[in-house]
């Protein structure tokens, strides 16, 4: 099973993948999670992709594209794929589609978060996440159950990212809705596009997502 969550920054795309890989063993592709480790170990990719993440902008096509090339390549043939954050423009579907076919992999579902544009800042300024295993959590919809402890791995280290404040977020909704909108109807005309309520719960999104997974 190979599919794409697709949605504007804040709609739950890391939170559900995360729920996705415990529930069902697959495999969270996330070029943002990618592109954060590269800038934080320094490496060439981190160099180029810093300033334009931190203005809220796409990374080049062909670095994200690569990235998610060398991902597929290693991952074992029967675990399935959560393309988290990509693709993001027609360029990068088009290579996702190469590079699914040259690992002998079909799209079965584009899964899009729908949500409420103005409760995304909310959302987003609120995030945090566990600096020791990255699990995601919210100060008011998502906190950990004991405060200032991970549920995940009881650390005790949080960060918030530097993209997360109310003048990046209105850049990525932008570049969300002129770059990667358009390439819905693609996805549309093969048949394998599904919305659901990204404004629910976070239980009630992911019984969404499972009920898509077993049609
Ligand atoms: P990326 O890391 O992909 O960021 P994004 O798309 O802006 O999306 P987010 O990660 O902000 O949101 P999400 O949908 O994962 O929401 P989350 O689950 O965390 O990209 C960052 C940057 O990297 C880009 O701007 C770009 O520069 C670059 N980049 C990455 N990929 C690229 C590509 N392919 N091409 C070019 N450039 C690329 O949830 C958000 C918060 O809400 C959390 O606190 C969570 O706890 C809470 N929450 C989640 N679901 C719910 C719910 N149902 N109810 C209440 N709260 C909820
Ligand atoms: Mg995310």
């Amino acid at each position: 099973m190979n599919i794409i969550l697709l949605g504007p920054p804040g709609a739950g795309k890391g939170t559900q993948s995360a729920g996705l890989v415990e529930r069902h063993g697959m495999r969270q592709l996330s070029t943002g999670d990618m592109l954060r480790a590269a800038v934080k170990a320094g490496t060439p990719v981190g160099l180029k992709a810093k300033e334009v993440m931190e203005r809220g902008e796409l990374v080049s096509d062909e670095i994200v594209s690569d990235l998610i090339d060398a991902e597929l390549a290693a991952m074992a043939p029967e675990t399935g794929a959560i393309f988290d954050g990509y693709p993001r423009t027609a360029a990068q579907a088009d290579a996702l589609d190469a590079i699914l076919a040259k690992n002998g992999r079909a799209l079965d579902h584009v899964i899009e978060l729908e949500v409420d544009e103005d409760a995304l800042v909310e959302r987003i300024t609120g995030r945090f996440s566990c600096a020791k295993c990255g699990a995601l959590y919210h100060d008011t919809a998502n906190p950990p159950e004991t405060e200032g402890v991970c549920d995940a791995c009881g650390s005790t280290e949080f960060k918030r990212r530097p993209d997360d404040n109310e003048e990046t977020v209105r850049t990525r909704m932008q570049e969300y809705r002129a770059k990667t909108a358009p390439i819905l109807p693609g996805y549309e005309a093969r048949g394998i596009v599904s919305r659901i309520d990204g404004m629910a719960a976070i239980e009630t999104v992911a019984g969404q997502i499972d009920a898509i997974l077993r049609s």
